[in-house]
């Protein structure tokens, strides 16, 4: 364990750029006060391999709720490896509101009994039913009680969207022969609009209902599911009606898939009101050599139409994904099918070849844009980085950028393949990390340990410097970081703890219950300790 012991001054500088604000416009006093009274220490853990969620002194963390956990009087249960969070307070009450929790994927053994080794065409319908009902997301309404956060399972709020959810895609549009999907899954990341509706991402759509590829002259050929869940052997839907970003009414779960925002492996949705009023999304297309995209909305209060932008970090410029582009009106028969083949549209325009790039979030002081970007490892970058993007004039409907790399992964950051971020109400950057469960521990990701969550000071003296404060039990990775609204509860999801178990008289974890039990995937609510 290593200690960072801090001075007044650190703990000044430690509490942001908000703080220094503050102390110009006000007198010294509470300020020496309270530097007093604050322990100005933040102990940081060391890398390790154990089976628990362990964090560092200071911090304290309770199970909100986990998988199989009843949400409501329907005996509709939260789904599998919870990812992302996102938490709207109720109006007018205090402590109390609405979570959306994604359900990216299952683990079949855990879910459905199903026997990974075995072949995947003996999977039943039943358990291929059981798994496509443990994915999408659950909105769940959770309140303060006695200073813990708990779950209200009477709430006529709480509901679930699997693979089975009819969803219609926005504006009446028609997608590959119909104007309705049938459910949502691998939920990834996600956002919240400013009229306080959820977004949730489907990221590796290909990996359950394969991916339509088309040849030179235009033919479209199916490709298997790279998974091969079994789910297609039961159920038939084309792949176009996945890898949308979807979204969602907290109160009534009604939902649609947003077509102008493309198709592709959407990690996340980062979503800023710009200063006209219209409102930008940032897109991280999860893949390796992958692009960087933003969408700017027509109107101030809906994303169903508007125009997607794709980044080129040579040229500094956004480039349109739209017919009044002369290649992509040739290659295109309208603007649907751009946007269903978005990632090859693209390509086309020259738009810049990423690390997988995965959430974003805008820092709340500067305006900045920071991109994580996991790892790259065909070609040879491992740990991945995070890139800094400044629009120019800060307008978040400039079509002008600068990017630098903000940080780079690996041992003299402490941080290697950056997943998800979340800014604190005082612009801190908090980061988590996924690394593969095969590769942890392993080669290159040795020294690294398992997955954890880092505080990154955004001002003083240790800014830009990671802070290592918890780490995942084994094979998991933690995910969908959400500040509640008085930024002191960090809501966090624990997704796929065990997932290299192949028997279940072998588990590889027993987070969180312990003893014998099957791990359970699970969402915990973490106090962050008055210092920070
Ligand atoms: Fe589902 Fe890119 O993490
Ligand atoms: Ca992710
Ligand atoms: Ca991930």
């Amino acid at each position: 364990m290593k200690v960072f012991s801090g001075s007044r001054r650190d703990f000044l500088k430690f509490t942001g750029r908000g703080a220094a604000l503050f102390l110009a416009a006000s007198c010294a006093s509470p300020l020496e006060q309270l530097a007093k009274t604050s322990p100005t220490r933040l102990l940081e853990l060391s890398p390790s391999i154990e089976d628990d969620l362990k964090l560092a002194p200071g911090f304290s963390s309770k199970v909100l709720i986990s998988w199989g956990d009843k949400i409501n009087k329907d005996n509709d249960t939260f789904g599998f490896n919870n990812d992302y969070i996102a938490y709207i307070p109720l109006e007018g009450l205090k402590d109390e509101g609405l979570m959306w929790v994604n359900h990216e994927y299952v683990h079949p053994l855990f879910v459905s009994g199903h026997i990974i080794d075995d072949s995947y065409t003996r999977k039943t319908k039943d358990q291929a039913t059981e798994e496509m009902k443990a994915v999408g997301g659950s909105i769940i309404h959770i309140k303060k009680q006695n200073d813990q956060w708990v779950v209200k399972t009477d709430s006529p709020y709480n509901r679930r969207l699997d693979a089975f959810t009819p969803i219609p895609f926005s504006q009446g549009l028609e997608v590959y022969g119909s104007k309705t999907a049938i459910g949502t899954l691998a939920n990834c990341a996600g956002g919240v609009t400013p009229w306080n509706t959820y977004l949730t991402c489907e990221e590796n759509y290909q990996n359950f209902f394969g991916e339509a590829v088309y040849e030179k002259n235009d033919n479209r050929i199916f490709q298997n599911a790279k998974w091969q869940m079994g789910w297609d052997i039961h159920y038939s839907h084309p792949p176009e009606h996945y890898g949308w970003v979807v979204e969602i009414e907290p109160k009534t779960g009604v939902a649609k898939k947003l077509v102008s925002l493309g198709r592709f492996s959407h990690e996340g949705a980062c979503t800023i009101r710009a200063r006209d009023g219209r409102v930008v999304v940032y897109m991280g297309d999860d893949a390796n050599d992958e692009c960087f995209y933003k969408f700017i909305s027509d109107s101030t209060d809906s994303l169903d139409s508007g125009t997607l932008y794709v980044a080129n970090l040579e040229s500094g410029k956004w480039i349109p994904l739209d017919m009044s582009n002369p290649i992509l009106k040739k290659k295109f028969k309208n603007q649907t099918e751009l946007l269903i083949r978005t990632r090859e549209a693209a390509h086309l325009v020259g738009a810049t070849k990423l690390d997988r790039p995965e959430d974003c979030e805008i820092d709340p002081i500067t305006g900045h844009i920071y991109l994580n970007c996991t790892n790259n490892v065909p070609a040879g970058r491992p740990y991945g980085s995070i890139h800094k993007f400044i629009e120019k004039n800060n307008d978040y409907t400039s079509l002008e950028f600068e990017s630098s790399i903000f940080l780079f992964g690996g041992e003299k950051s402490k941080i290697s393949c950056p997943d998800n971020l979340a800014f604190d109400k005082k612009g801190n950057l908090w980061v988590t990390n996924d690394i593969s469960e095969d590769e942890i521990g392993q080669g290159a990701y040795k020294p690294f340990g398992n997955n954890a969550l880092f505080y990154i000071p955004m001002s003083g003296q240790y800014q830009g410097v990671a802070f290592r404060v918890a780490q995942a039990p084994n094979d998991a990775e933690l995910t969908g970081p959400f500040f509640s609204d008085d930024g002191r509860t960090l809501f966090l999801s624990v997704q796929h703890p065990g997932a290299k178990t192949k028997d279940l008289k072998n588990l590889t974890s027993h987070w969180p219950n312990g003893g014998n039990e099957i791990p359970r995937p699970s969402v915990v609510a973490i106090k962050i300790p008055d210092f920070l």
